[in-house]
């Protein structure tokens, strides 16, 4: 094997050591990660592939404490950065989760519609989110906000702004929620399958976005069924299966030299892409 832990950095970012999650229904428990470890480095572009229903989610939900009342996580989810230190992010208070959410970690659902309430204007969520965490006036958010519109591909921000969810598209509201979790400059974006409902076009401006975001120096856990994306931004690749990391390198080794027969089948299904990092 070419690639070490080295290339990657000194300190994670996120780290996530042996995260079990399981969820307790009437007559069954459903073991839906056993064990997984990660780590994201800073400056880094890390994605998580696998099947539908094998736990990618639920990873991002663990880690920003959302998962349902009806799951029971155990191992550990250290996160630092810069003067931000938590031990295990499993553990925190919910006056600490919530200064952490939005604000140094922030996840693009991949859901729009779970996530922006029908009756608040798109401006009135971006702002709320910039002002429950940063010391500005409201002109001052107001500009934040436009600008993270701007940069997530919304046209005509100011008009967007006074809108309400229902007036968007599913394309339109899926880059507000991407603004949202960009609007605050977290050190770690978790999105989940951010792309699925936006056209091609607008998707390789978001990927574009992505890389700059990583230019400036911040990190991403991409959650994609697109392996032209993977080739396209990842630094390193994860393969999940069935709850368990079953395959983890840099994307050539991933994509030049599988190991894992699960992952070589991942990639036989989708023969087309561009390795072009
Ligand atoms: N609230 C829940 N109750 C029971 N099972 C759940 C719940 N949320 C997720 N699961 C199960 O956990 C597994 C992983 O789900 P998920 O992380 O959403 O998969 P995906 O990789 O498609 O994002 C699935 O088997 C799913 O059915
Ligand atoms: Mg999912």
């Amino acid at each position: 094997m070419h690639s070490n832990k080295s290339q990657r950095g000194q300190k994670p970012l996120l780290s996530i050591e042996n995260l079990k999650v399981s969820f307790k229904l009437e007559n069954q428990t459903i073991n839906a990660l056993k064990g997984i470890s990660l780590e994201v480095y800073p400056q880094e572009i890390v994605c998580l592939v696998g099947e539908s229903g094998s736990g990618k989610s639920v990873t991002c939900y663990s880690i920003l404490k959302l998962l349902d009342k009806n799951a029971k996580a155990e191992g550990k989810i250290s996160f630092e950065a810069d003067e931000e230190k938590i031990d295990n992010l499993l553990e925190t208070s919910d006056k600490q989760i919530r200064k952490t959410r939005g604000n140094k970690i922030s996840m693009v659902f991949q859901e729009p519609s779970a996530v922006l309430n029908p009756l608040l204007t798109i401006g009135e969520q971006l702002m709320e989110t910039v002002l429950a965490h940063k010391k500005v006036n409201k002109d001052e958010a107001k500009k934040i906000c436009l600008n993270a519109m701007e940069k997530a591909q919304i046209p005509d921000p100011e008009r967007r702004f006074n809108q309400y969810p229902h007036e968007l598209s599913g394309g339109l509201k899926q880059r507000v929620v991407i603004a949202i979790a960009t609007v605050n400059n977290p050190y770690l974006i978790l999105a989940d399958e951010p792309t699925t409902a936006l056209d091609v076009t607008v998707s390789a401006k978001i990927i574009a976005l992505f890389k700059k975001i990583k230019k400036e120096g911040k990190s991403i856990l991409l959650i994609t069924h697109d392996l032209g994306v993977v080739a396209e931004v990842a630094d390193w690749v994860y393969v999940i299966k069935e709850g368990q990391i079953v395959e983890e390198n840099n994307v050539y080794e991933i994509f030049e030299n599988p190991k894992h027969p699960y992952t070589k089948k991942l990639l036989e299904s989708r023969p087309m892409f561009n390795l072009k990092t």
